[in-house]
């Protein structure tokens, strides 16, 4: 059974189409909007999430499918003790297709491993997410027309950020790509995504712990929260917390056509000055996040009943 756990289980010409019918559901909703009749999601979301939950229950519910869903990882069976492969047992008798979230790192796969539905992970733990990268990468490619031959600066939080591993992963298969990391050092990216994606693909990548410098470079800009629940200790985060604030003034020094994302939640990283900056991207990725999850729904159930 196809799942998707992380952006590699989908190849370049697999992302090429999810994004074609991205903007093809964007141009025509109504064609899509029985699509998934008769089917149902359920999501299992053992973290917080505002945006993710409610876009896979937005994305199936305009593909004309049901969505199941449980209140709170306190109130379903994991808080009796149950397993994550027989919650995927028992919920593959229920649903079509599962969205999962967990603070573990490797649960969805443990999920894949063990459903008879395709499961899609929808964040684990610091490890990956990739359908916020989809998002991303729609976004990019909405903005400026193409995929490579882009300077992409991740700022903030690169070491738990598990949105910025699955979108340097990402961006490694196309070609021209140039990568600046913008972090303090306790938040380095980690050596293992260093090593096994940007050095082994030959990626130019540069560490920077100053905005302002990077800034002019930039095609892209990738803001993050620090990523408070990951820390071991309060003091830390309140003293990383506020390592970088984008505001009108960093910009004043940025490309004209610059796209900023962030993959929200926003906490104190980019001054709400900046929404009203034609460079804001980070509002529309939100929207562009649906449709792709639209689009992968549909894929997952079209191979799954194949
Ligand atoms: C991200 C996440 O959950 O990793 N949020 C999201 O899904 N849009 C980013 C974050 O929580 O900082």
């Amino acid at each position: 059974m196809r799942s998707v756990i992380d952006i590699l289980d989908l190849t370049v010409e697999e992302i090429d189409a999810l994004i074609a019918t991205a903007c093809a559901i964007i141009e025509n909703p109504d064609d899509y909007a029985e699509a998934c009749k008769r089917k149902k999601l359920a999501t299992l979301f053992f973290e917080p999430s505002t945006r993710t939950r409610l876009s896979f229950e937005a994305a199936m519910m305009e593909l004309g499918g049901n969505v199941i869903s449980m209140a709170s990882a306190s109130s379903s069976s994991a808080a009796k003790g149950e397993s994550v492969a027989d919650t995927a047992k028992v919920i593959s008798c229920y649903a079509d297709i599962i969205a999962m979230r967990h603070p573990k790192e490797g649960a969805a796969l443990v999920a894949a491993n063990n459903a008879s539905i395709p499961v899609i992970n929808a964040g684990d733990g610091g490890h990956c997410h990739p359908t916020q990268t989809l998002a991303d990468l729609l976004t990019i490619y909405r903005e400026k027309g193409r995929l490579n031959d882009l300077t992409v600066g991740f700022c903030g939080d690169l070491k738990f950020g598990r949105t910025v591993h699955s979108l340097i992963n990402a961006l490694s298969r196309y070609t021209g790509i140039k990568i600046v990391l913008i972090s303090p050092e306790e938040l380095k990216l980690p050596s293992y995504v260093k090593k096994d994606v940007l050095q082994k693909k030959n990626i130019p990548y540069v560490q920077t712990t100053s905005l302002e410098e990077a800034m002019p470079d930039l095609d892209i800009l990738y803001m993050t929260r620090v990523q408070q629940e990951r820390f071991f200790n309060e003091e830390d985060y309140l003293r990383l917390k506020d390592s970088y604030i984008l505001d009108l003034k960093k910009l004043e020094n940025a490309k004209p056509d610059l796209s900023i994302l962030h993959p929200l939640p926003r906490v104190n990283e980019i001054s709400v000055a900046v929404d009203d900056d034609p460079r804001a991207c980070y509002f529309k990725q939100v929207l562009y996040g649906k449709y792709m999850r639209m689009a992968l729904i549909l894929k997952l159930l079209k191979e799954a009943s194949e």
